[in-house]
């Protein structure tokens, strides 16, 4: 069984603009060997983080958000063409702001895994259930549903990851203990064996929610936590390189 890479990836979500996205590559300078690292810009800012002076070359870029359509009349949204090209290496898909705030279905984020891998790129499934639906008795049904669906777009050996995001624990403050966490990455885990066998196992999980400097080494010593994606702790480059010295 292989054991996957450690991951710590930041997603800005909406902030940063170019120049505060200079600035952070300059102020993080060169990231340890070991962990692979990410940084998920809006995707306005993608030429000014390829080109951001100081940028370690081996931070990875990706985009937050694209459009399951090669191209076409979809006013204000991005092609996953135009993220390669400009720089862009991964790509979120299904995160859950876009699932609740925008309404992102299941078969919306299986497009557009399907359009991410078309073009070669790697996309980061991101999954996570509710408060009301944890309290429910659900987690196990939510993220089977969720993590079948977008698996259905992917063949075997692709190159992907999983984000496993708690709702509640996202920009709540509220972290999943490493328990919560351990149980949700063993479930998905499960999942990609079923799906995938034994190809599955060097697909890292990450986990994602109020991670931060304090919480991220027992978060990523959870068994089965591959990683972290990192909302607003990936804002302030001190904070960003505490987590991944916790890597
Ligand atoms: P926070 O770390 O701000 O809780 O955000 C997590 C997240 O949504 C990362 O994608």
């Amino acid at each position: 069984m292989s054991t996957p890479r450690r991951v710590v990836a930041g997603n800005w979500k909406m902030n940063h603009g170019p120049d505060a996205t200079r600035s952070f590559f300059e102020a993080l300078g060169s990231v340890p060997d070991g962990p692979r690292v990410a940084i998920f810009p809006p995707a306005i800012c993608l030429p000014a983080a390829v080109g951001a002076p100081g940028r370690d070359a081996r931070i990875e870029l990706g985009v937050q958000n694209v459009h399951a359509a090669e191209s076409g009349a979809y006013t204000g949204e991005t092609s996953v063409a135009m993220a390669a090209e400009a720089g862009a290496g991964l790509v979120l898909v299904g995160h859950s702001e876009r699932r609740h705030v925008f309404g992102e279905t299941d078969a919306d984020v299986a497009a557009k895994v399907a359009r991410v891998l078309q073009h070669g790129l790697e996309p980061v499934i991101c999954v996570g259930e509710t408060l009301d639906q944890r309290k429910a008795g659900q987690l196990e049904a939510v993220l089977d549903r969720q993590i079948r669906a977008a698996l259905a777009s992917l063949p075997a050996g692709a190159r992907y990851m999983v984000a496993y995001e708690p709702v509640w624990a996202i920009g709540t403050g509220e972290t999943a203990t490493p328990d919560d966490a351990a149980e949700a990455h063993g479930l998905l885990r499960a999942r990609l064996r079923e799906v995938h066998g034994g190809d599955s196992d060097a697909v890292p999980i990450l986990y994602g929610g109020s991670v931060k400097p304090g919480n991220a080494a027992d978060l990523m010593d959870a068994l089965g936590v591959d990683g972290v994606l990192v909302g607003g702790a990936s804002l302030k480059a001190e904070d960003f390189a505490g987590i991944i010295a916790a890597a």
